[in-house]
């Protein structure tokens, strides 16, 4: 029987619970991968010391297990890993992230983490990022700068509708753009004035990739 998307999304789950020492402060993305991270999580019984959400729906689906979820700064060390899904990964393991619109305190919590652990179904994985348009939160009144700013640099800005972070912004999605260098773009994308944050991940790039395929899950680095 062919494994559904749902099916894939569970199986890698399990492996990235398998994955976790026991006792992990734990920083836990946003996503639809995520949410079955989180059911696995509690279904498995191991303990977690903490969590960190990056996102209010992640750290009510944490509550709503009876997991103990703190604030970043409440903490004095660096979380033991974050675990989190991506819209695309490639094979230097930089990432786009964003579709859930928590883009930057994924990359906040991210960049407070020991190890990254990417969870995928490898509908995600790609040569080259840049076919999933990529999201970038802005402060409001910069959407006009920056929108012409991406076209510039050959994308198709299109605002995302209805949408507004946990932080407050808008969201810009970014089509057309062929990001054949993660790191130079990420660093060229956060000179724009009035960027928050852009979705591409190879700063804060994943320490492992759990990818899950018909034939089981692989890991990639
Ligand atoms: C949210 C994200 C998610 O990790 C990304 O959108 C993947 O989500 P899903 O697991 O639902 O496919 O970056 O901001």
């Amino acid at each position: 029987m062919e494994k559904t998307q749902q099916m894939l999304k569970e199986e890698v789950a399990l492996a990235a619970v398998q994955a976790l020492d026991d006792n992990a402060l734990l920083g836990v993305g946003t996503g639809s991968t995520v949410d079955c991270f989180i059911d696995a999580l509690a279904a498995s019984g191991k303990r977690v010391r903490a969590a960190v959400a990056s996102s209010n729906r992640s750290a009510e689906r944490l509550s709503r297990h009876g997991i103990a979820v703190v604030e970043l700064g409440q903490l004095d060390e660096p979380l033991s890993v974050y675990v989190d899904g991506a819209d695309e990964i490639e094979p230097g393991l930089a990432m786009i992230k964003g579709g859930g619109a928590a883009l930057t305190r994924e990359k906040i919590v991210a960049s407070a983490s020991l190890g990254f652990i990417c969870i995928v179904d490898e509908s995600k994985l790609v040569d080259q990022l840049g076919a999933f348009p990529l999201p970038i939160e802005v402060i409001e009144m910069a959407i006009g700068p920056v929108s012409r700013a991406l076209v510039v640099m050959g994308g198709r800005p299109v605002v995302r509708d209805g949408v507004i972070t946990d932080n407050g912004h808008p969201v810009i999605d970014v089509h057309g753009l062929r990001i054949d260098d993660p790191l130079a773009w990420e660093d060229r994308l956060n000179a724009l004035p009035g960027v928050v944050t852009n979705g591409v991940f190879a700063r804060q790039k994943a320490s492992l990739a759990l990818v899950a395929s018909q034939s089981g899950v692989r890991r990639l680095g």
